[in-house]
């Protein structure tokens, strides 16, 4: 029988889990909420994410750079980003669960439910009433409406509810002594601000001319309340971001470029194209001049995963008033009139990829429970259906049993090939299991030293996907293996 999605959701977390993907955090302690630790499957995919799209972006672009700025960040940078006055989410409280909830989600819930009931037109309503409210900052209306519309806690069950109230999502963290005299700083929410504040730095050692781009990767926190759906919403998390400045004027037509790039990225790992849209904002942030997300179907349904900005010259030009520095760029190539374009504060378009949210696509994309059965016997095997590009271990190497020297022989050619790819070498169990079990962890390849091999040099070399088994010679090996996983099949 077909699993409903949340049977196939809770599924994909139980594999991350047994095989070594994805653990809560703290487990012993009974975990720390939101927050996940990778396992030792689960950095290796990681780690080729982050690689797929680093060359994507960094190498295989003359123009982008990659950096590494820090987490901390003088905590003026989150006042000029707009972060401490803005990062923030209406909170309300019910007094007998002490539970906290965000007002627009439980308002979203009970415009969902509205919608399943049929309710469409009070769904529409509350909608419009909600996003009146929402761009109005109005926090009592906010608590009028989860009134009006009799929303209880789901725990309580009651209507028992405080004052709605703003909640910044950023954590905070003392410094040591600051010039200022305070030593409070903030995690940092996003990567994007390190880029931006270190655009001059880069422009000039690099000798960057514009149009160029800076790419970061790392770890972003925020103090998110509703933290659920595992590693989809997290308070420890890491992103993927790139600032691409752009001459004034020159935005749209850059922000249309970042959109197709992006999306061609996303679809080269193969997804079915009908799993991905864009949801473009209608509603922009007021630095903002264009929008859109990436959505992909998850198991509880369309969700952002990246989001591309056309952020203006908002970013640089707040760090230019707050810091009283220059974030000017002089450009001396020649416009229409064949005048220097001089100086000007660069527009920005920003792509922001959430890593969590990538891998936990990727895991979803390829778990499947593939049905084996034949007229005589039923059978099935768990089949993690990764691009090999991504694949943790590329090759699994089996000698058929543990002794007359094939252990010595398999470790021999796992020697030749494990500078160039990740493998693994298994010698316990009947070799049908070892398959399955690399099967379920997405191995392209398994090698099969056999009493022949020690003759002719020849292995056994079994195919995830179509679980086809051919002889091959040793000697061939490395560029049967390097044609399938190789970074050229995705990139170029
Ligand atoms: N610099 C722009 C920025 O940070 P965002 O839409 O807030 O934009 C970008 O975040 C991406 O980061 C999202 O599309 C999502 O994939 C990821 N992201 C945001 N919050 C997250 C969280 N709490 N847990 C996991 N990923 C998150």
């Amino acid at each position: 029988m077909a699993k409903t999605n949340d049977e196939q959701f809770k599924n994909v977390i139980s594999h991350a889990k047994e095989y070594g993907f994805v653990f809560q955090s703290s487990e012993i302690y009974d975990g720390l909420s939101a927050v996940y630790d990778y396992g030792q499957l689960g950095s290796e995919l990681k780690n080729n994410i982050k690689t797929y799209w680093w060359k994507a972006m960094v190498q295989l672009h003359e123009n982008i750079v990659g950096i590494d700025a820090a987490i901390f960040m003088h905590p003026k940078v989150w006042k000029a980003s707009g972060h401490v006055d803005g990062f923030n989410d209406p909170m309300i409280d019910n007094k007998d669960s002490k539970k906290r909830y965000r007002a627009d989600q439980l308002l979203e819930d009970k415009i969902a439910r509205y919608e399943k009931d049929g309710k469409t037109d009070k769904a529409a309503k509350l909608q419009a009433d909600m996003d009146a409210a929402l761009t109005a900052e109005d926090l009592p209306r906010l608590k009028t409406l989860i009134e009006e519309h009799e929303i209880a806690c789901p725990v309580s069950g009651t209507r028992n509810w405080t004052e709605v109230r703003q909640f910044n999502l950023m954590f905070s963290t003392q410094f040591g002594a600051m010039a200022e005299g305070s030593d409070e700083v903030y995690l940092r929410p996003e990567t994007a601000q390190g880029i931006f504040v270190n655009f001059l730095n880069v422009q000039k050692s690099g000798r960057m001319k514009i149009p160029f781009g800076i790419a970061q990767i790392g770890k972003a926190f925020r103090n998110e309340v509703i933290a659920r759906q595992f590693i989809m919403r997290m308070r420890e998390f890491e992103q993927m971001e790139m600032q691409f400045f752009v001459r004034p004027g020159e935005d749209q037509k850059w922000f249309a470029y970042w959109k197709e790039a992006r999306l061609k990225w996303h679809q080269a790992l193969g997804t079915t194209p009908e799993k991905y849209r864009f949801h473009d904002h209608v509603k922009l942030a007021h630095y903002a001049n264009a929008a859109t997300d990436i959505e992909f179907e998850f198991p509880f349904g369309f969700k952002e995963v990246e989001g591309i900005h056309s952020r203006t010259d908002f970013d640089l030009s707040q760090h230019q008033e707050y810091s009283g520095k220059k974030m000017q760029y002089f450009d001396n190539d020649l416009n229409e009139d064949g005048k220097p374009y001089g100086n000007y504060i660069p527009y920005v378009i920003e792509t922001s990829i959430g890593l969590d949210r990538m891998f936990l696509l990727t895991l979803i994309n390829a778990l499947e429970e593939e049905d084996l059965s034949t007229p005589e016997k039923t059978d099935s095997r768990t089949l993690l259906r990764l691009h090999p590009a991504l694949a943790p271990i590329k090759v699994a190497i089996f000698p058929l049993t543990k002794k007359d020297g094939l252990p010595e022989k398999a470790r021999e050619i796992m020697d030749q090939l494990k500078f160039d790819f990740n493998c693994v070498y298994e010698e316990k169990d009947a070799i049908g299991k070892r398959y399955r079990r690399m099967d379920a962890i997405g191995t392209p390849f398994c090698l099969t030293v056999d009493h022949q091999t020690l003759e002719d040099e020849t292995v056994t070399i079994r195919h995830r996907d179509t679980m086809e088994q051919q002889r091959i010679e040793i000697k061939e090996l490395h560029t049967i293996i390097e044609s399938k996983v190789s970074w050229r099949n995705l990139l170029s």
